[in-house]
């Protein structure tokens, strides 16, 4: 049985976003029920041994482990966590400073392209990884990986790692390289297989477009969890809350011809669910026109404790 949680639903700065004031976060932080919360983008995989596997490590980490019983110790040992260790897909801060959390000396596997991991060891605040209990393994792009904890014992799961079109992380920016001095390994989404059942599904958290590989990649998945980050272009703008489009930010917008709802209208996928929601994308408010938009077109906007089962 492979399950999924959405531990964390929305992009960077999560929703809502401590110094903003958009009409979205205004009505989220008041408490309109029409306009949940959500923290910061991560899933939690499991082939339904107990053992979890985070996709991404969000900010948020230790609220998302306190919200989920699963990811809780067991009541019987005085120091453990049912967390294997974490796979990232790239190295923005909403997907890797949840690794911060993990630093009380609990044995962890870390999975993450060269280019990711290059990033965590220039930083040496994240040497409180301890060696010796948090193995950092490198992942391959279109090789399958058996995802296993530190111990070596692999937990059911493989990951497929694939490069989508994306860039570099913010702060890694040099706009005199081209794509911003980005690489291939830099964005990454994974296909997670269960070994026992053959059952799998698709994890894009980031995807500035949709080539026609990535489309055939995609048909007929029974479940994708895609970048639902701006609903259009140029939303940041528009509702100034910053000067970048999405495009330039690395992901796809939702609405329109060129949007991620018409890339996918003819891929026959079972379940679609966006994540790496933006706090301006107006999928956000459940009473909008949009929302309706995306819901008729067969979309689910994922929420912080959605649960999936394949
Ligand atoms: C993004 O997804 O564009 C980044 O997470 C932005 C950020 O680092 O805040
Ligand atoms: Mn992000
Ligand atoms: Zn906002």
């Amino acid at each position: 049985m492979l399950q999924v949680i959405v531990l964390g639903s929305a992009a960077g700065g999560g929703f809502p976003q401590w110094n903003c004031n958009c009409a979205l976060c205004r009505r989220a932080r008041a408490g309109d029920p029409k306009v949940r919360r959500r923290t910061q983008s991560s899933l939690a995989v499991s082939s339904g041994d107990g053992k979890w596997f985070l996709l991404n490590a969000s900010p948020d980490l230790r609220k998302q482990i306190d919200d989920n019983p699963d990811l809780h110790p067991d009541p019987e040992v005085t120091r453990h966590s049912p967390i294997m260790g974490a796979v990232l897909t790239n190295a923005d801060v909403d997907h890797i400073a949840g690794l911060l959390n993990l630093r009380e000396s609990q044995p962890l596997a870390v999975y993450a392209t060269p280019r990711v991991h290059a990033v965590l060891d220039r930083n040496t605040v994240y040497r409180v990884l301890n060696p010796a209990y948090v193995d950092r393994r490198p992942l391959e792009l279109e090789r399958r990986t058996e995802l296993a904890g530190k111990d070596g014992i692999v937990n059911g799961l493989a990951i497929e790692p694939f490069s989508v079109p994306g860039k570099i992380a913010l702060y890694l920016e040099d706009p005199s390289l081209d794509n911003l001095g980005s690489a291939a390994e830099d964005t990454i989404a994974l296909k997670v297989t269960e070994r026992a059942t053959g059952k799998s599904f698709f994890y894009v958290p980031a995807c500035a477009s949709m080539p026609p590989d990535l489309a055939e990649r995609l048909s007929g998945a029974d479940l994708v969890f895609f970048d639902g980050t701006v609903w259009k272009d140029d939303e940041m703008i528009a509702t100034r809350t910053g000067k970048k489009t999405g495009g330039r930010m690395g992901h796809m917008h939702l609405a329109g011809k060129d949007g991620s709802v018409a890339a996918f209208a003819g891929l026959g996928v079972k379940r679609k669910v966006f994540v790496h929601i933006n706090n301006t994308n107006p999928v956000l408010a459940e009473d909008s026109p949009e929302r309706a938009f995306v819901e008729a077109a067969g979309w689910e906007v994922g929420y912080d404790g959605m649960r999936v089962t394949l």
